[in-house]
């Protein structure tokens, strides 16, 4: 009988009292899948190479995994990353030690994509405003006309990405009957036709639309893309949502345009410090909808990234390759492939 299949989850999945934190990601498949074994870690940021010494797999929430988290035993085979971010984990160190870091695109697509247009909903509708408005009585019934709010027919939705999430948010919104225009460098431009999606330069983007959106991952080309003088170019009806990483967005920038109404305003759920400074400028400001990085989480988004994690995972133990692994390279090395017929080996029986 050979050593069971080790699968560790960081320490962010479990509250101090040991219950789960999302009871909707389901543990029962690993619970009951032969020869698995899976234990929570104490919750080290970023995750300690000591404490994942015996494991073969990382089911990682917010955790950082750096290089550091990486133990030279070479055990661990797979991180899968709850979630479709990865800015918190090292890829290239993963590339090297042979680890495989899986993501998880079909958990978030349609959650994130309905949070988009929660965004958009909200604001052209003035959602937020005209709730304050109606506690107020008599004395918020008497100045609704002052808001007004935006029709969608016709009006140009500008994302900036348009990959897992962007095409969904497009998918989505067509019944909205609107102009789609997308910036995507490595776009497929026969994905976007089959959208009815224009592709666009990215300034392009900031100059025709009344809703830019960010849907791109943050890298060293992202961060800070959207900068003072691609705001400059907004319309001053328009309105920024960004779901996608608080650094992509200069918010001092931000910040300013929307203090001084050089736009309509924005839908942020993501910012450039999280939790911010609760004296940041941008929290005082009532042309903007905030979500705390947490717009997207449903019982269905949760069930959804757990289900796909535990899949990829057991698809390892298995000897099979996980579906969406970020760096495939790893996939090719003669050290993994002999690694998951060891794997087969042992469990695929
Ligand atoms: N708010 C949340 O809770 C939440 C949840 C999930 C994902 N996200 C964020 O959303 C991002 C997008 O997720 P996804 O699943 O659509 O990823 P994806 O990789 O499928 O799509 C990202 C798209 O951005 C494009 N892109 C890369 N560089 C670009 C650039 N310089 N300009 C324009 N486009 C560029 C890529 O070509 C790709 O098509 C993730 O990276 C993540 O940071 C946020």
């Amino acid at each position: 009988m050979s050593a069971p299949f080790r699968v560790a989850l960081s320490g962010d999945f479990r509250k101090a009292d040991g219950a789960p934190v999302y009871p909707d990601f389901d543990l029962e498949p690993l619970r009951t899948a032969p020869n698995v074994e899976f234990a929570y870690l104490e919750p080290r940021d970023p995750v300690g190479a000591d404490q994942i010494e015996d494991f073969d797999a990382l089911i990682l929430l917010g955790r950082r995994f750096t290089k550091e988290s990486i133990h030279p035993n070479g055990r661990l085979a797979i991180v899968a990353r709850f979630g479709v971010g990865y800015d918190t984990v090292d890829v290239e160190a993963c590339t090297r030690a042979g680890i495989a870091l899986v993501i998880t695109p079909d958990g978030v697509r349609r959650p994130v994509a309905v949070s988009i247009v929660t965004f958009i909903l909200a604001l052209s509708g003035k959602l937020i405003a005209k709730d304050r408005l109606t506690r107020e009585a008599a004395a918020g019934f008497a100045k609704r006309g002052e808001y007004m709010g935006l029709g969608l027919v016709g009006r140009t939705l500008g994302s900036i990405g348009i990959g897992n999430i962007g095409a969904e948010l497009f998918r989505l919104i067509k019944p909205f009957d609107m102009k789609l225009i997308a910036h995507d460098p490595y776009a497929d431009p026969k994905v976007a036709a089959g959208l009815g999606v224009e592709l666009v330069g990215l300034e392009d983007v900031f100059r025709r639309s009344d809703f830019v959106s960010v849907s791109c991952p943050l890298t060293p080309e992202t961060r800070g893309l959207v900068n003072a003088g691609r705001l400059a170019l907004m319309k001053p009806t328009a309105y920024l949502i960004n779901t996608a990483r608080g650094p992509i967005v200069d918010q001092k920038a931000l910040t300013k345009v929307l203090e001084e109404r050089r736009i309509a305003g924005a839908g942020l759920d993501v910012l450039e410090k999280e939790p911010p400074d609760a004296d940041d400028p941008i929290l005082k400001l009532d042309n903007v909808i905030f979500g705390p990085h947490a717009l997207c989480w449903t019982d269905q988004c949760f069930a959804g990234n757990g289900a796909a994690d535990v899949r990829a995972v057991l698809d390892v133990q298995h000897g099979r390759e996980p579906r969406v692994v970020v760096n495939r390279d790893v996939l090719e090395s003669a050290a993994w492939k002999s690694r998951l017929i060891e794997f087969r080996k042992r469990f695929a029986g």
